[in-house]
């Protein structure tokens, strides 16, 4: 068991936390909003996190995890302190690294290690251990959101760059899992290689079903066909309106930031993020395609979300999408699953057939599995003209458009 303090109850840092306290450690976890404080002592969680509330209850009602308001120096007699604050992006594409930077100014630490979890440029660690009176370590976070607790607790690589000593009793706090110890900087570039190359893939993929398209081939069929090849792997090969969330767009934005800094052409990666950014308007493409002029027309929008699974809105893809279909004059009322307050220039109803009351066209934009197993008649009944674009090639294709809908999909 070790004392365990985590800096940031943000997604990363509480799941951080409650799972340490699951597996036993002793965890305080420390965080600078006072709101979020009260009501994580209440073990209230609003994360949208499966088990995470079971866990922060857990841990809160046995006494093993403490939460304290404040920046760090209310951590004291602890072996461990993970740094968990955002880097988000700043104006510049760089990662912003303020709220490291403030917690580091406030900091009084001794006899213990400390973990850089946040997503940082290479070569922040080592700048952070030249300013630091304990040894210092980069151990880079892989959770998906939606899946969080559980990518933690059977994690399929534990990463820790630093000297031997520290990393080796940082990698012994997490369960059993295949361990990589680095330098600092190799560390700290795992994460972002990582995200970066799915991201690439992803473009890729959304590419060829353009390609697709005007090659007369279906991207489903040649997606299967490279899942088949071992060295290609099956994952992180459908296409979709595009990447989005809390990680990929800062991550790429980051790492093309760093390449520019250090005089690296990293053109594949700044075409990747040029691909994503064209994907909304290929999307708003197929709609205006399908319906004609989109000013004054309803479109329905099913799934406002970056993924299932989750309720989190930042870089969406759907809302890059509906922000274009507004530029343009549509009228947009949308149905999400996990969404109960409008979104930008999206009206949320509280059905898929509200949002498709009335409307020239439905877009579907999160691949939520519900979405394949709507009433289509009803649907198509109560629209002025029946049009899906499904853009997460989710939908059952013969029952859709035997409802009479026209069915526009991606690369097919
Ligand atoms: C990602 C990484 O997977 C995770 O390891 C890292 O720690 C944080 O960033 P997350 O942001 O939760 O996790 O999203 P992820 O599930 O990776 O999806 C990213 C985006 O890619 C989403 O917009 C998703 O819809 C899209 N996607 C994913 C596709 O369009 N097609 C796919 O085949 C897979």
């Amino acid at each position: 068991m070790a004392r365990i303090g985590v800096i940031g109850a943000g997604y990363v840092g509480l799941t951080t936390a409650a799972c340490f306290a699951h597996l036993g450690h002793r965890v305080v976890c420390a965080d600078v909003d006072a709101g979020k404080v009260a009501a994580l002592r209440r073990a209230e969680v609003t994360a949208h996190e499966p088990r995470l509330a079971e866990l922060v209850a857990d841990g809160v009602h046995d006494g093993s995890l403490e939460f304290v308001l404040g920046n760090g120096p209310a951590l004291s007699d602890v072996d461990f302190v993970f740094l968990c604050v955002p880097t988000p992006t700043a104006e510049d594409g760089a990662a912003d690294l303020s709220a490291v930077e403030a917690v580091l100014a406030e900091a009084e630490l001794t006899d213990c290690v400390l973990v850089v979890k946040s997503t940082v440029p290479p070569g922040t660690s080592d700048r952070i251990a030249r300013s630091q009176p304990v040894p210092v370590v980069a151990n880079p976070e892989f959770l998906r959101e939606g899946h969080a607790v559980d990518d933690f607790l059977r994690p399929q690589r534990i990463v820790v760059g630093g000297e031997e000593e520290p990393a080796r009793r940082v990698v012994a706090l997490y369960p059993n899992a295949p361990a990589l110890v680095t330098d600092r900087a190799s560390a700290e570039l795992v994460k972002y290689a990582s995200n970066c190359f799915l991201a690439m893939k992803l473009s890729y993929v959304n590419s060829l079903a353009e390609l697709c398209e005007e090659a007369g081939a279906d991207i489903e069929d040649v997606t299967e066909g490279m899942r088949l090849d071992e060295r290609i792997g099956s994952a992180f090969l459908r296409p979709g309106p595009g990447w989005g969330g809390s990680c990929f767009p800062k991550d790429t934005k980051a790492l093309l930031s760093t390449s520019d800094e250090k005089h690296v052409d990293f053109s594949l990666l700044r075409a990747t993020i040029d691909t994503n950014e064209r994907q909304a308007h290929r999307v708003v493409d197929k709609v205006r395609a399908a319906v004609g002029a989109l000013r004054g027309k309803r479109i329905g929008l099913l799934g406002l979300t970056f993924k299932a699974g989750t309720d989190d809105l930042r870089d969406s893809p759907a809302l890059a999408v509906a922000d274009l279909l507004a530029r343009e004059g549509a009228v947009l009322a949308g149905y999400d699953p996990c969404v109960d307050h409008d979104a930008g220039p999206v009206r949320v109803t509280d059905s898929p057939a509200a949002a498709a009351r009335g409307a020239a066209a439905l877009v579907v934009l999160t691949e939520w599995p519900e979405f394949a197993e709507l009433d289509w008649p009803a649907l198509a009944a109560g629209m002025a003209c029946p049009v899906i674009v499904d853009t997460r090639n989710l939908l059952p294709a013969d029952k859709v458009t035997e409802s009479g809908f026209q069915l526009v999909a991606l690369g097919r």
